[in-house]
């Protein structure tokens, strides 16, 4: 009797709140197991019953979220779900994303961000009227293809038609696509004293998906060389330029020491690959000029120098070389292929000025 008074008087305590609340469930008066539960208290239940059932139900459920509740888990039971897993990889993505448009933010600058660098070659038994003899070198536009690389190329003949060279030598590689054409036409036209030979992309021999043949032939007023060879007088002496074919070339069929003329005061060689170097007799050419590496153009930096993604098995990447063939220089290009981005490899015209010295 106690029990079922004081349940009742419990139930009607809830009745009493619920129908204030919802009106009208109390007053059926029926024994649903919600007003059961309610109405039964901890301290009328008969010992035995409330070890096995409430109190013991009361601990296992506190022990589970005091022991098993990991913390995020318990912040999430209180609403707080900043340390979460989720939220984490959220941020974690987020974060990603943003370094990510930074790097190719500045892949995309740099590709235009051209160094017009001036550097002094030495050459022994250099005519003293060619001392100071002064050559711009141009290599790798890619015209035709999208990238910031095309502004680089403009801003190099701008600076070229400023220095007015004894000659500009481009080696190679100059449109991607044969959209590009009518730029270069443009751009060359401008290019004082010009001789130029052709790369692997000018024919779409490479790799790269977004290449496709040009079929460029005349090129005037720029001299085009296809193992072929042109001499100029410049300062009253005799100066030759002989151009290697980059089909000849891959084919191993190029000789360009036999077009070398023994009695020109200067012998140059222009070529795409900066292999040509190792491929002639020494004393056949005083300077060897080639691009191609574009300085690898996607760059790691490491302790003792950088990986050359664009080319891993390099020789010669970039600058001045002195081979038994002849000093070689290898440009670092302006333009870009596969990707429109430059990493550690600035795009670079070079004027180079002839002094004599070993
Ligand atoms: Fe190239």
């Amino acid at each position: 009797m106690t029990l079922r008074r004081r349940g009742v008087g419990v139930r009607c305590k809830g009745a009493a709140r619920l129908g204030a609340a919802g009106g009208g469930f109390a007053a059926s008066g029926s024994q649903t197991p919600f007003e059961g539960r309610v109405g039964q208290s901890r301290e009328t239940l008969p010992e035995t019953q409330s070890r096995k059932t409430l109190p013991e139900t009361d601990q296992i459920a506190g022990s589970a979220r005091n022991v098993h509740l990991t913390p995020w888990r318990e912040m999430c039971r209180r609403g707080d779900t900043r340390g979460s897993p989720r939220r984490a990889l959220i941020r974690g993505a987020g974060t990603l994303a943003v370094a990510g448009g930074a790097v190719l933010a500045w892949g995309h600058f740099e590709a235009g961000w051209v160094r017009l660098r001036t550097l002094e070659v030495a050459l022994p038994a250099l005519p003293d009227e060619l001392a100071g003899m002064r050559i711009v070198h141009l290599s790798d536009f890619h015209l035709g293809f999208r990238s910031r690389a095309t502004r680089a190329v403009e801003r190099a003949v701008e600076w070229t038609e400023a220095c007015d060279p004894d000659l500009v030598l481009v080696s190679g590689d100059l449109l991607s696509r044969p959209r590009g054409e009518p730029l270069l036409r443009e751009l060359l036209s401008r290019l004082p004293r010009c001789y130029a030979v052709l790369g692997n992309h000018d024919f779409a021999v490479t790799r790269d998906p977004f290449s496709k043949p040009a079929a460029l032939e005349d090129l005037s007023p720029t001299v085009l060389l296809e193992d072929s060879a042109a001499t100029v007088e410049l300062r009253g002496r005799r100066v030759q330029v002989v151009g290697v074919d980059p089909r000849s070339h891959r084919l191993r069929e190029e000789r360009p020491a036999d077009l070398a003329d023994p009695d020109a005061d200067l012998r140059i060689l222009l070529c795409h690959f900066p292999s040509a170097v190792d491929r002639v007799p020494p004393g056949a050419f005083d300077l060897v000029l080639a691009g191609h590496m574009h300085a690898g153009q996607i760059n790691v930096p490491r302790p003792g120098g950088k990986i050359r993604l664009a080319h891993l098995g390099w020789r010669y990447a970039q600058g001045l070389y002195r081979q038994p063939g002849g000093v070689l220089h290898v440009s670092p290009g302006l333009g870009t292929t596969f990707v429109p981005f430059r990493f550690f490899a600035r795009p670079e015209a070079t004027e180079l000025v002839l002094v004599p010295g070993e």
